[in-house]
């Protein structure tokens, strides 16, 4: 039985297949329309979620699967004062397969070792968040036609942001990938990301605070939200939240085919002004959330087409 907790527990091989499988699902759906019948993903949800959610259980659905689950903790058992390891054992009795996000890092690897079915990590607190991942490779890989030969830059808060951490993790294993870090000072990259993975892969990348001064070199342009909930104090969020702000007048100074991705939700970090743009990626980047997840729930239930 497979999980998927950490990125790094799919072969880039893996990966490339589900990229593949997710671009024949966009093509043919209908081919895909009856496979999981039968099937129930459970979405355990102790932590506020819109897109990763419903784009789970919209994935389900279209795979012929049904869907059960919570979408927070205050209405599951938790509240009680259930353990994550009980709440597991006792919902892999009732589904085939579960996507589960929690606000502390580690817990869906608890969770792996209690289930008896295959457990999907939605995003564990600040750490991982592996099928944002593969959405962003997929978005990359269909706006770029290529995963390697790329100079992708990250802005906004490269700290707590789970999504920032493993698409560098996922990227750092293709060729010729430049990495710009883009951040106030408080909000840096964790040194344990540069030193295993940068650094071991011998990634290029460079630091900086100034979003304008290293535009016109992206690629690729990953916005994030300041990730208000993991700040142990509200005047430091008050002062960072609007560090970086992407609008018309800061995009003269992109590639005119630089590509704009954020995992969502946006607060200010990208005006809507930029919505039209037609490198603004985002929402597409939405739609290939569910189209990779439908690939990643067949493959972890061993299910083929
Ligand atoms: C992200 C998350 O939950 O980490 N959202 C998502 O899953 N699309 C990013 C965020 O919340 O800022």
């Amino acid at each position: 039985m497979r999980h998927l907790l950490d990125i790094v527990d799919l072969t880039t091989e893996e990966i490339d297949e589900l990229l593949d499988t997710a671009d024949d699902i966009i093509a043919n759906p209908d081919k895909y329309r009856d496979i999981c019948k039968y099937k129930k993903l459970a979405t355990l949800f102790f932590e506020p979620s819109t897109r990763t959610r419903l784009s789970f259980e919209s994935a389900m659905l279209s795979l012929g699967g049904s869907v059960l689950g919570f979408s927070e903790a205050s209405s599951s058992s938790a509240s009680k004062g259930e353990s994550v390891a009980d709440t597991i054992r006792v919902v892999s009795c009732y589904s085939d397969i579960i996507a589960m996000r929690h606000p502390k890092e580690g817990a869906p690897l608890v969770a792996s070792m209690k289930s008896a079915v295959p457990i999907i990590n939605a995003g564990d607190g600040g750490h991982n968040h592996p099928t944002q991942t593969l959405t962003d490779l997929l978005t990359i890989r269909r706006e770029k036609g290529r995963l390697h030969d790329l100079t992708v830059g990250f802005c906004g808060d490269l700290k707590f942001g789970r999504t920032v951490h493993s698409l560098i993790s996922a990227l750092s294993r293709y060729e010729n990938i430049n990495i710009v870090l883009i951040s106030p000072d408080e909000l840096k990259l964790p040194s344990y990301i540069k030193k295993d993975v940068l650094i071991k892969n011998g990634i290029t990348y460079e630091q900086t605070t100034d979003l304008c001064a290293v535009m016109g070199k992206l690629d690729i342009l990953y916005m994030t939200r300041v990730q208000q909930e993991r700040f142990f104090n509200e005047a430091d969020y008050i002062r960072l939240k609007d560090s970086y702000i992407l609008d018309r007048e800061k995009m003269e100074y992109a590639k005119k085919d630089m590509c704009i991705l954020h995992p969502l939700p946006r607060v200010n970090e990208i005006s809507t002004e930029i919505d039209d743009d037609p490198r603004a990626c985002y929402f597409k980047q939405v739609a290939n959330g569910k189209n990779v997840r439908m690939a990643l729930i067949m493959k972890l239930l061993e299910v083929q087409a």
